[in-house]
């Protein structure tokens, strides 16, 4: 691939070719000029190092803030690399500006506010911020692949139109074809098809909001299988944790007969990752209090936790109710001070497909992180089921279940608040992902 393509920063600091001529191709983050030199800052998003470009006046003159450049010079050590500053610096010899910023370019120098950048997803990655947290997604998604394969995993790609709400929660868009009326004598340039044919499937059809009962299928049949995959739904929440459209690791195994084993999975995958990272150069403080055993409490023990705690609750814990996102920020954030996996839910607050624990709960798996709450939703899965207890449209899990069954479970991951988690500092998961789409703003 090297033969065909630029070289980009992030193989030159592998290995720096000083007193070499390359050339350079990226956007200018700044700019410093004067009388008889210039300095410019120029990344091209592939690493977090910018390189220091110094350039006459005259090549200067092509230069501005924001444009995009390639600038051909000798890579030398800096004056200032004895100060322990930027070590390496391009002396330009050739200067080329494919394009320039207009007046009106939102990505200024001063510090912008996140909530303003939101409204630009489209220019947004031109920011230092936004590049790093956009590569800390790609190599944390490397990292879990890696995790998964040495563990003998099977990627696999299941369908994200079904016909069924996976979780039975509700939260479904449903999919309908519109198609542009050639001959329309109405306002709205779209015409819904519904109006005039029953459906393009011939059965109500929705965005998926988790593979899982698709992804169960296939572990039955290949024991160990995953995806990373968009999940959609229509939930309302305008929290720092909720998207309408996320990404989510599911992860689903064959053989798999206690929810110690299930947590176990979860537990070794983000340590490992994290380690991962820490290879790649990445180091967040918060992440030195991960390597310890993490905790495990049943859901039963969580609410009598949060009815000792003294606390004046918004939402007073009642067994028998969802955990609420202030009693999972206690449980994390104070009373544990670290990640905790809660278990053993009640049954009634749980979809039809978990395996029973005792006469009243399931034999579910949340994990619960700091700062960010739920990460994690898994359970085993029921050995067996009566046709009643599935859903309509379901019935070929039905049939699935009573052909050579195992004991199996699985779990998902939503991958912009694990980004969240892993960058701390309260980020929201509308910065983890590049374009995000939630009730009532998309941006581009
Ligand atoms: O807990 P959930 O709903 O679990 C399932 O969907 C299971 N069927 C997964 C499985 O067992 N294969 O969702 C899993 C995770 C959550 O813990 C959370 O991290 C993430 O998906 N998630 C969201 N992330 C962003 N925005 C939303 N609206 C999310 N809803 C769930
Ligand atoms: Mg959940």
């Amino acid at each position: 691939m090297k033969r065909f393509l630029p070289t980009t920063l992030k193989s030159l600091w592998e290995k720096p070719p000083c007193g070499s001529v390359v050339d350079v191709h990226g956007w200018i983050r700044s700019l410093r000029k004067s009388k008889n030199v210039c300095f410019a800052m120029v990344s091209d998003g592939t690493c977090q190092q910018p390189i220091q470009v110094v350039a006459t006046p005259e090549q200067a003159q092509l230069l501005s803030y924001g444009a995009s450049v390639k600038i051909q010079g000798k890579l030398e050590i800096s004056k200032k690399a004895a100060l322990g500053k930027q070590q390496y610096e391009l002396l330009a010899e050739k200067v080329d500006l494919y394009g320039k910023v207009n007046n009106d370019y939102p990505i200024q120098k001063k510090n912008l506010a996140t909530e303003f950048l939101r409204q630009h997803p489209h220019l947004r990655v031109r920011t230092a911020k936004q590049n790093d947290l956009f590569r800390l997604r790609s190599d944390t998604l490397e990292g879990v692949r890696s995790f998964l394969a040495k563990s003998d995993f099977i990627e696999t790609n299941p369908p994200l139109l079904t016909s069924s709400d996976c979780e039975g929660a509700g939260e479904v868009f449903l999919v309908t074809p519109h198609s542009k009326k050639k001959d329309s004598t109405n306002s709205s340039e779209f015409s819904n098809k519904d109006e005039q044919s029953p459906s393009f499937f011939g059965t109500p059809t929705f965005l998926t909001v988790s593979t899982q009962l698709h992804l169960e299928a296939l572990a039955l049949g290949m024991s160990r299988v995953y995806t990373i995959t968009p999940a959609f739904r229509a939930e309302n929440s305008h929290t720092s944790r909720h998207l309408a459209e996320f990404w989510m690791l599911e992860v689903e195994l064959a053989f798999i007969e206690t929810m110690d084993a299930l947590a176990g999975v979860v537990e070794d995958l983000i340590k490992y990752l994290v380690q991962y990272l820490k290879k790649k150069g990445y180091h967040r403080e918060h992440w030195n209090h991960l390597m310890n055993e993490w905790h495990r409490i049943s859901y039963t023990e969580a609410i009598d936790i949060l009815k000792n705690s003294g606390y004046t609750w918004h939402d007073p814990p009642a067994w028998g109710n969802d955990l609420s996102s202030e009693h999972e920020r206690y449980l994390t954030d104070v009373y544990i001070k670290g990640p905790v996996f809660v278990t053993d839910y009640p049954a009634s607050i749980k979809p039809f497909y978990m395996k029973p624990s005792s006469n009243d709960t399931v034999a579910a798996m949340d994990l619960l992180v700091p700062q960010v709450g739920e990460l994690v939703g898994g359970s085993l899965r029921k050995d067996s089921i009566a046709l009643e207890e599935v859903p309509k449209g379901l019935e070929w899990y039905y049939e699935m279940l009573q052909q050579a069954n195992t004991p199996h479970g699985g779990f998902g991951l939503g991958i912009e608040r694990l980004l969240a988690f892993l960058e701390g500092n309260a980020t929201n998961v509308r910065e983890t992902i590049p374009f995000p789409r939630s009730s009532g703003s998309i941006f581009a």
